[in-house]
């Protein structure tokens, strides 16, 4: 996409990857943007680049606009390789005696992603950096996603670059939220489950410090996605509630199978669910990617597990899943389990002990159905399910 101006002479220049579908494990099905800006004051100031292979396009914007030598500073908010991968290029470009802000964890983390010696500048959270009319204010968010991760804010014009956070993964035409409208919010969502998720009590602490400080905001800049122009707080109120995991009345059933036992009881599982007024779906591993399961967990109270029981253990793709779900902490959810077997049927056993490592409220032993289920065991199945439905309902 060609470079905009956001705001007066505050630009952004980044690149928009509109093939990308894989996303160290996140599917991006819309691709993702790698968003930088370029600020114009007595200083003129580059927050962030783009990842390695985009560097040539990325140095094409930035000339559109400006010989890239004539920028005075770089600020790296984020060492992660789809922000820092072209720094190496943009500094042979723009000259390597440059000032770079970083925070304290950045200028520890880039040298071990980049071995040149660079001029890098730690900054302390809070410090401020005057760019003539104009000041920045750097917000250390360590762990947010990173231990490096900060927020520059643009002061006079409450402009936040807000790194990661805030973001999507969302390539598409539109610019800004009022272009989108509510249709950007489930890949806010998604990005918030996938990403952030584990953080969350890091982020619920940030948003209380910005309320203390009184911060307000014009507009959130993200390093992925729309820039949140029109509604800002719309954003910051959802990071609030997600934050929080507050479950709705919601339950995911999530399951693989092999020759579609363990599915038919996926299946009347979710109908009792819904027989009891909870919203329900069944998710299938092998058909949903595990970030959009994930995605679903995140706001559910019930997260119902599934497996055959295969060479005695689980069907590989739960081992998949729940490394993937364990890594984010998520909280206050209830769990059960349920498979098909030939001889041993081991499934449900192993699927409780992650449930219970997890800390997810096991609200049944489970059930288990030998070789293929028949009319009783599908109303077993179902019953189960009302059962999980009626405790979500005791429990929102
Ligand atoms: Fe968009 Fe943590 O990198």
């Amino acid at each position: 996409m060609q470079p905009a101006e956001i705001a007066k002479d505050v630009y952004e220049v980044g690149v928009t990857d509109w093939n990308i579908r894989d996303f160290h494990g996140y599917s991006t099905h819309l691709g993702t943007t790698y968003n930088a800006f370029l600020i114009f004051d007595e200083k003129i100031v580059l927050i962030d680049t783009v990842k390695k292979e985009f560097e040539n396009q990325f140095l094409d914007n930035i000339s559109k606009i400006i010989d890239p030598k004539k920028i005075d500073f770089l600020i790296s908010n984020h060492t992660e390789m789809d922000h820092s991968g072209g720094m190496a290029r943009v500094i042979s470009e723009i000259g390597k005696e440059k000032p770079i802000f970083c925070s304290n964890m950045g200028a520890k983390n880039l040298p071990l992603h980049f071995s040149q010696k660079w001029n890098l500048h730690p900054v302390k959270n809070g410090e401020e950096l005057s760019i003539g009319k104009r000041t920045l204010t750097f917000l250390e968010t360590r762990m947010l996603h990173w231990p490096d991760s900060m927020f520059t804010y643009l002061k006079e014009d409450k402009i936040l670059f807000s790194s990661d956070a805030f973001g999507q993964h969302y390539a598409g035409h539109e610019k800004f939220d009022g272009q989108i409208g509510d249709a950007i919010m489930p890949h806010a969502k998604k990005y918030f489950a996938n990403i952030l998720l584990l953080y969350s009590p890091q982020i619920l602490k940030l948003l209380e410090n910005v309320k203390k400080l009184g911060l307000e905001f014009n507009m959130i800049c993200p390093d992925h996605g729309i820039i949140w122009k029109n509604n800002p707080s719309k954003i910051i109120e959802a990071y609030g509630r997600w934050s929080k995991q507050i479950p709705e009345k919601k339950a995911i059933v999530v399951y693989d199978t092999m020759w579609h036992s363990t599915e038919i009881m996926a299946n009347a599982i979710t109908s009792g669910i819904v027989e009891e007024n909870v919203a329900a779906r069944p998710m299938k591993l092998r058909t949903y990617d595990r970030s959009d399961i994930m995605t679903e967990v995140m706001d559910a109270k019930g997260v119902i597990l599934g497996s055959p029981t295969l060479n005695n253990g689980l069907f590989p793709t739960l081992g998949d899943f729940i490394t993937y779900m364990k890594g984010f902490k998520p909280r206050n959810k209830i769990g059960a389990a349920f498979g098909s077997y030939g001889w041993s049927g081991e499934s449900v056993k192993l699927l409780n002990k992650e449930l219970e490592a997890m800390k997810f409220e096991l609200i049944d032993p489970g059930i288990k159905c030998q070789y293929v289920p028949g009319k009783e065991q599908i109303a077993a199945c179902f019953e189960f399910g009302r059962k999980i439905g009626r405790k979500i309902c005791e429990l929102t």
